[in-house]
């Protein structure tokens, strides 16, 4: 194939020389003598020039329109000082066209790709809306990103292995998209939600090293961070052990991240589930943030001490200029629908606390100059600072004060750091409670328990299930929980007895699960792994909040695809096929 040249790549290297473009008429100036047009490509522009002399070319682009799509053939010059473009990356040289064909003409667009468009018309004709460099850039950064994943991951003797779409439930805790089976009336297959169960029938049949860039489907509500359907970088591996697997997730990360441009990854840190939820009342912490939850609840009489902290968060007067002091009241009522019903908040000054809205200072009635003074000094507070204090409520993965210091980093644009703060939480509870008291898995059933010895073991498991730590760590970036793995249940009796805690009865098991119990009877070996967001990855790393922003083709936040209006109604006579005309 010849080799290709796209406009944005012409530079100096190229005068004199007779080459073949294509792209997209971005605009055109007819000046009568000479015709400009700026030439688009997925690359750049580069401007290309008709002049009357070469007589057939010039007289077809007397006929030419924005959006054409063409072909030209010509020679690069250089442009004359005066008109030299300095804003263009072409911008010193042009192309003098002899040659050109439209290849095809275009109506004017629907969307202006150079304005901010609403979101509603930019996924309707997202195939336009794609056209803009940001949007390109950010397609070339996740088309690179993969590259370099698969790079390395196969460097290092991993086998890249598709496993099925048309599935069964994987029990990932969403809820599934289910396919109706035509041929098998009444049956449906589950669209995966991850690969997590063929990830590790893949290590039973000794497969050692997997990975694959994998689809995900889960129905779930969606936010900036989340779609329907989504990709994971899968990854398993036999034999090894979790601190040694996530130094290998580190080394793989630097790697991505020396081949992009301007991107600084800092150390990965690492904290317990617990120690998280301590320091930052969330296991999804951004490091950048530097606000402290700062545990005052030894200044305080309180008849249960354990039940919850008593937290202040300080903000140094420096991120309060230009702020009105008034703005911080709605913090109250915020936080009130996350369990903190007695938010204070006061100004610092000559060593007093000032309430600024709650005048008699109910719950806090015992903020006399002693505790006011411990409450300064922990706090490293100076006049005018305002010291938020409420009781901390705790939630699964989120306390209401860690809720608050996040909102608060957010609301006063603390962070500046434009660098990249990893960080992974490791060592999560296996189980926790759901709102209907049931036990249910912190991570995934198939994760394992944490180093304990097989008669510990079953004991916790019988006797006190909520006390087990897993072998189990999520990757966090900037607040973003990039991914999340562990080390797996490799033993039958204990993969059992999780599914019996977890209330899956036997019929069930049988049913859902038979084929991975019984293949883990057939000399499992020990493994271990992990999925990374792939669209989150690219969104960090394309430094934007909006995981639409690096996905071609993204669904709504309704699940919704404007382009193709799917999801669609179904004609009821399809539907007979399926045997599921009953339905209506
Ligand atoms: P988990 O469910 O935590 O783990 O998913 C792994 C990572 O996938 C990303 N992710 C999403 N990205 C976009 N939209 C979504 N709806 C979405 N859901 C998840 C996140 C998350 O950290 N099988 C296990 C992994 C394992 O144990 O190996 C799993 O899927 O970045």
């Amino acid at each position: 194939m010849k080799k290709k040249f796209f406009c944005g790549e012409i530079n100096k290297k190229f005068l004199n020389k007779e080459i073949t473009l294509y792209g997209w008429i971005e605009s055109y100036r007819n000046l009568g003598k000479l015709i400009f047009i700026n030439l688009k490509d997925r690359e750049g522009i580069i401007q290309a020039v008709f002049k009357p002399q070469y007589r057939a070319a010039y007289k077809i682009a007397n006929t030419l329109r924005n959006n054409f799509c063409i072909k030209i053939i010509g020679k690069i010059v250089e442009r004359t000082e005066k008109n030299k473009n300095v804003k263009l990356f072409t911008g010193d040289i042009e192309i003098i066209v002899f040659n050109i064909i439209i290849l095809n003409k275009s109506k004017s667009l629907p969307i202006d790709i150079n304005i901010n468009n609403t979101e509603q018309i930019r996924f309707k004709y997202r195939y336009l809306d794609l056209r803009q460099f940001k949007m390109i850039k950010n397609l070339k950064l996740r088309s690179n990103i993969t590259h370099y994943i698969r790079n390395f991951l196969e460097k290092n003797k991993f086998l890249n292995i598709e496993t099925p779409i048309l599935t069964n439930s994987t029990l990932e805790g969403s809820r599934d998209y289910l396919v109706p089976s035509r041929l098998n009336k009444h049956h449906f297959y589950a669209l995966p939600q991850s690969p997590q169960i063929f990830k590790q029938l893949l290590m039973i049949s000794g497969l050692d090293r997997y990975y694959q860039i994998a689809r995900c489907f889960r129905d779930e509500d969606l936010r900036s961070d989340r779609q329907p359907e989504f990709t994971q970088i899968d990854i398993e591996m036999s034999f090894t052990k979790s601190d040694i697997f996530r130094t290998f997730i580190e080394k793989m990360i630097f790697y991505i991240c020396n081949k992009i441009n301007n991107v600084y990854l800092n150390k990965f840190k690492i904290f317990t589930f617990q120690e998280s939820m301590k320091i930052f009342g969330t296991d999804k912490p951004d490091l950048r943030n530097n606000l402290k939850l700062i545990d005052i609840s030894s200044f305080f009489f309180r008849k249960n001490k354990n039940i919850n902290r008593i937290i202040s968060i300080n903000i140094k007067n420096k991120y309060l200029y230009n702020i009105k002091l008034q703005n911080f009241k709605h913090y109250i009522s915020l936080i009130k629908n996350y369990g903190t019903s007695d938010l204070n908040i006061f100004q610092v000054y000559q060593n007093k606390l000032i309430n600024l809205f709650n005048k008699k200072n109910k719950y806090f009635s015992n903020l006399n100059s002693y505790i006011t003074k411990d409450i300064i000094i922990k706090n490293n507070s100076s006049d005018h600072d305002i010291i938020f204090i409420g009781t901390e409520y705790k939630y699964d993965n989120m306390s209401s004060m860690g809720y608050l210091r996040e909102k608060l980093c957010k609301d006063l644009k603390i962070i500046y750091d434009k660098t990249y703060h990893p960080v992974w939480i490791i060592n999560y509870p296996l189980f926790k409670k759901d709102k209907e008291d049931n036990l249910v898995s912190v991570n995934h059933p198939f994760t394992s328990p944490k180093n304990y010895l097989i008669e510990e073991l079953y004991n916790f498991l019988d006797n006190n299930p909520q006390k087990i730590i897993s072998d189990s760590y999520d990757l966090v970036i900037n607040g973003y929980e990039i991914g999340s793995g562990s080390k797996r249940i490799d033993n039958y009796k204990i993969q059992k007895k999780i599914f019996k805690i977890l209330k899956i009865s036997k019929i069930n098991q049988q049913k859902n699960f038979g084929f991975f119990l019984k293949a883990l009877q057939f000399g499992t070996p020990p493994h271990i792994g992990i999925a990374l967001g792939l669209d989150r990855l690219v969104m960090l790393l394309a430094n934007t909040n909006n995981i639409r922003d690096v996905i071609a083709f993204p669904k709504t936040t309704s699940a919704n695809c404007l382009l193709t209006n799917a999801p669609n109604y179904i004609e009821i006579n399809l539907l007979k096929d399926y045997g599921l005309s009953y339905i209506f």
